[in-house]
């Protein structure tokens, strides 16, 4: 995966990379590239994108930081790395708000860790995502610990989540170690997956709580466990053991029951939700009532949602159908449409991929059973072109749109806005030029996934990643990827973030409409 960069320069990056790692927490250190190393950078003529506005501007970068944003930047002097943007969008870099590298999963790991799913990514056009910390038997210091580890090989910047999976004192003080601490802003509740990582309704209702007094963002995977168990059962009994039997077993009635549940539950702790993965117009649908009545929730499309339907998983070959086993299952085709109509009107927020690789000898543990076939599907190198082809191509939403829903949104959602998602001055220079005359073609022969498998394989599109910059450094640029192990930075995520102000009040006009206690007996007389 890596064309370009000379060995003596990756030695030194490395043994810059163990210098600063000792020196620092192993998951903060990395940072021997971008930000400090003096590179200049002018990027002239383009078309600048931030959510708010779209400009003719240039933009200067010094040290992994956007310096200035204006037309006409003079050249200055020859240490300065000038490039042309002329007829090309120049816009922030990718965020990926959910992914799964290194994941143990199903008996398994997930085949993109985090050098390969960071290379992915760049060449993809995304510079940061936020994976998800899965505890060890349900303790979140040793989860952490865990993936701080897998992070070491980081070459681009992240940040993470962190599932509950247990509940106890225990988890609930660990939850406060996590935000305060360490920098983690959400946790993720998994509906689904009974007997591995289901949460009862119980633990959702405490986790829920305890994250409101945190100012933690509360995520949740919404399918009815049970159900799906169930219906599992059932295909079995029919005999249904192959790929169409993960769909089947799990339709999107059970999606919606479960989203609004969990919606209904925020309801009524008053704390705002995140709901992963919207995959159909079940979920899709109770997103938008309860955002028509004024809740706070966010709902995540992912592109496989938006882009494909399930007819794959009742191909005949094995290989091909076990592909797009993920969950909630990839729908009927209707429910991408729909998903995408909600993307472009704002009922849905951000756009994800749940990038969960798994290659095809792994997905070969479920040949004779549907439930053994890992989950996931990639998506973390296709996310930025799919949806500049399928969204903005088509006229369902603006270039500035655009870059709300790939970057902007999750920055701002995870509280780390302006910092990322924006060019701006003082912003990280996580930057890409995207050249809209361009064609892209994806698959298995091209993707940079350690995986043999994609299931975009052979789709097209126009719009182009020309370049990618991550921190101030080159790391993508005419199809030569310099993704240097150990230069990505672990970013914080401080609590609190904007959907949680004036909760506080909407918390006091509760209190006052109660009307209660209502005084009786010797107190009323008083
Ligand atoms: O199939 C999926 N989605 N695999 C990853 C785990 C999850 O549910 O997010
Ligand atoms: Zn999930
Ligand atoms: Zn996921």
């Amino acid at each position: 995966a890596m064309a370009t960069p000379c060995r003596l320069r990756l030695l030194l990056v490395l043994l810059a990379a163990v210098a600063v790692a000792a020196s620092h927490p192993a998951h903060e250190a990395g940072g021997c590239g971008g930000g400090g190393d003096g590179t200049r950078i002018l990027i002239k003529g383009g078309t600048v994108v931030n959510a708010h506005r779209a400009e003719e501007a240039d933009v200067y970068i010094e040290d992994g930081v956007v310096v200035a944003v204006r037309p006409n930047i003079p050249v200055g002097d020859d240490n300065v790395r000038v490039i042309d943007a002329t007829g090309k969008y120049v816009m922030p870099g990718g965020i990926d708000p959910h992914t799964h590298l290194e994941m143990e999963f199903m008996g398994t790991v997930t085949i993109d860790d985090f050098y390969s799913g960071h290379a992915a990514a760049l060449a993809g056009g995304t510079t940061m995502h936020i994976d998800f910390v899965i505890p060890v038997n349900g303790n979140l210091t040793a989860g952490l610990e865990s993936y701080k580890h897998k992070a070491e090989k980081a070459a681009m910047d992240y940040g993470f989540h962190m599932a509950i999976t247990k509940w106890n004192d225990e988890v609930s003080r660990e939850m406060e170690v996590m935000v305060k601490e360490h920098g983690i802003n959400s946790f993720k509740f998994f509906m689904a997956y009974k007997g591995s990582l289901m949460v009862t309704d119980d633990l959702l209702l405490q986790g829920l709580q305890k994250c409101k007094s945190l100012g933690a963002l509360a995520m949740v995977h919404a399918e009815n466990g049970d159900a799906v168990a169930e219906g599992q059962q059932r295909m079995i009994d029919l005999g249904i053991t192959g790929p169409e039997g993960h769909a089947l077993s799990r339709p999107p009635v059970l999606e919606g029951e479960a989203t609004s549940r969990a919606i209904r539950l925020a309801k009524f702790v008053n704390t705002p939700l995140y709901v992963v993965h919207v995959m159909s117009t079940d979920a899709m649908e109770e997103i938008a009532k309860a955002k028509r009545e004024g809740q706070r929730v966010i709902g995540e499309p992912v592109v496989s949602g938006l882009v494909l339907d399930d007819s794959w998983l009742w191909d005949p070959d094995f290989a091909t159908a076990s592909k797009y086993v993920m969950s909630p299952p990839i729908r009927e085709a209707g429910h991408n449409k729909a998903l995408q109509a909600a993307l472009s009107s704002g009922i849905l927020q951000l756009v994800g991929t749940d990038h969960c690789t798994f290659n095809s000898t792994q997905k070969a543990f479920g040949s004779d059973d549907f439930r053994k076939i890992p989950n996931g599907v990639n998506g973390i190198e296709e996310r930025m072109h799919i949806i500049w082809d399928s969204m903005v191509e088509t006229g369902k939403i603006t270039v500035t749109d655009y870059v709300r829903v790939t970057s902007t949104e999750c920055a701002k959602i995870f509280n780390i806005y302006p910092r990322k998602g924006a060019i701006l001055k003082g912003s990280d220079a996580d930057i890409i030029i995207l050249n809209p005359k361009r064609s892209f073609a994806m698959g298995t022969r091209t993707h940079h996934s350690r995986s043999d498998t994609n299931v975009y394989e052979g789709r097209k599109g126009k719009g182009m990643v020309e370049v990618t910059i991550s921190r101030g450094r080159v790391v993508w640029e005419d199809g030569n990827l310099n993704a240097v192990p150990g230069a990505g930075r672990y970013v914080r995520t401080p609590p609190f973030g904007y959907f949680f102000d004036g909760l506080d009040k909407s918390d006091a006009v509760y209190r006052a409409s109660l009307r209660a206690p209502v005084r009786r007996g010797e107190a009323a007389a008083a």
